[in-house]
């Protein structure tokens, strides 16, 4: 046995929770377990494990159920086509494997809905077969122990770890194995800071020693986000902020917000006054707040505030950039749906303006 499955194993043995779906090997219980996990803490899964094997406590039960029955026990957990599948590949079992859950790899993959990691854990915990279960945790884990940079989005990453994973699998209880990596992967080694100081494999750990945890795992560029540029100009008149509402088949689709000038880079004042179709030699047109940027999920957002002080309102054009703007008060932007970003400036400029 390797240092490193010697090593995790003993802390498991130790420091393991005590879960219900640890306490038996009845691959149904098992593989609903995994399926639920998949998507929810351990905290918040465990009620509706219950509840699901209260409803459908065996294959038979689940398979001969219908559709509206299973997604009703389901009901909260989101992803439903999960519980789909779960249903589907009941009757599977029922009608292709006689009603026992198939207990190989190889045919438990043939199952819908139960792909490398699931079909790996249930073999592993439910019949002791020694095949290691690549979840997430177990991907941050090891690459950061053996300091692997190959992305793990990518063909080659999967393999590369699965074929690590079932070297360093322990014979005797592969299961345990499997789940020592969880337990650990949930409590020590977390995503942003790990717990290096608590952890059973620090001695060992490459990634602790050479500052590289906080880039592992490697992800490939396939998944980086969009950048955009955001402008925006602030007009203030005194009492009053301008306003413009976003289109739809856009992020903050319906919501309003400053006018703005998205363009392929955050502008300088100069630029600014080039792009927009207005004389304001009479106003004072100013840069002063610190930019922003700002994640979404698939776009990253740099933002730039510009100001324009004016008394002059009649000088303001309708039409910024094609956007209809319109002046509100406090009262009524605070009735008006904004994203966070503009929320905050205006709680910013607010109170400066009534002062
Ligand atoms: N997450 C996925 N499978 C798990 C398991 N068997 N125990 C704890 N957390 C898990
Ligand atoms: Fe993760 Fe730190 Fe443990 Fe290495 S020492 S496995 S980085 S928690």
């Amino acid at each position: 046995m390797t240092e490193f499955s010697r090593t995790i194993i003993k802390w498991y043995q130790s420091n393991k929770r005590d879960l219900p779906w640890r306490k038996t090997s009845d691959p149904y219980q098992i593989w609903i377990s995994e399926v639920i996990l998949q998507q929810t803490q351990v905290i918040q899964g465990l009620n509706y494990y219950y509840r699901f094997l209260n409803f459908f406590p065996d294959v038979a039960t689940l398979a001969n159920a219908n559709q509206q029955q299973v997604l009703k026990a389901w009901q909260g957990l989101g992803y439903y086509s999960r519980a789909r599948n779960l249903h589907q590949a009941a009757q599977q079992v029922m009608l292709q494997f006689d009603g026992k859950i198939p207990d190989s790899k190889k045919d438990l993959l043939k199952l819908k809905g139960i792909g490398p990691y699931t079909a790996a854990a249930i073999a592993s915990m439910a019949f002791n077969l020694p095949h290691a279960a690549i979840d997430g945790n177990a991907y941050r884990l090891l690459s950061r122990y053996f300091n692997i940079h190959t992305p793990i989005d990518t063909t080659e990453g999967k393999k590369q770890f699965e074929t690590l994973g079932n070297q360093l699998i322990t014979q005797n209880h592969p299961g345990d194995f499997n789940q020592a990596i969880m337990d650990l992967g949930a409590t020590i080694c977390l995503p942003t800071s790990p717990k290096c100081s608590d952890c059973p494999l620090y001695l060992n750990c490459q990634a602790a020693h050479n500052g590289q945890t906080i880039n592992l795992p490697v992800k490939s560029k396939k998944t980086k986000r969009t950048r955009r540029f955001f402008n925006y100009l602030i007009i203030l008149t005194g009492q009053e902020v301008y306003l413009t509402l976003r289109q739809s088949g856009d992020i903050w689709q319906d919501m309003y917000q400053f006018p703005l000038i998205e363009d392929t880079r955050l502008l300088s004042i100069a630029q600014l006054k080039k792009r927009l179709n207005w004389s304001y030699d009479n106003q004072r047109l100013i840069k002063k707040d610190q930019d922003i940027r700002h994640q979404l999920t698939h776009q990253e957002l740099h933002i730039r505030f510009f100001y324009i002080i004016t008394e002059h309102k009649s000088s303001i054009p309708s039409v910024i950039n094609e956007q209809k703007i319109q002046f509100y008060n406090h009262d009524e932007v605070s009735h008006l749906p904004v994203p966070k970003i503009i929320s905050d400036k205006l709680n910013h400029i607010f109170p400066k303006l009534i002062t």
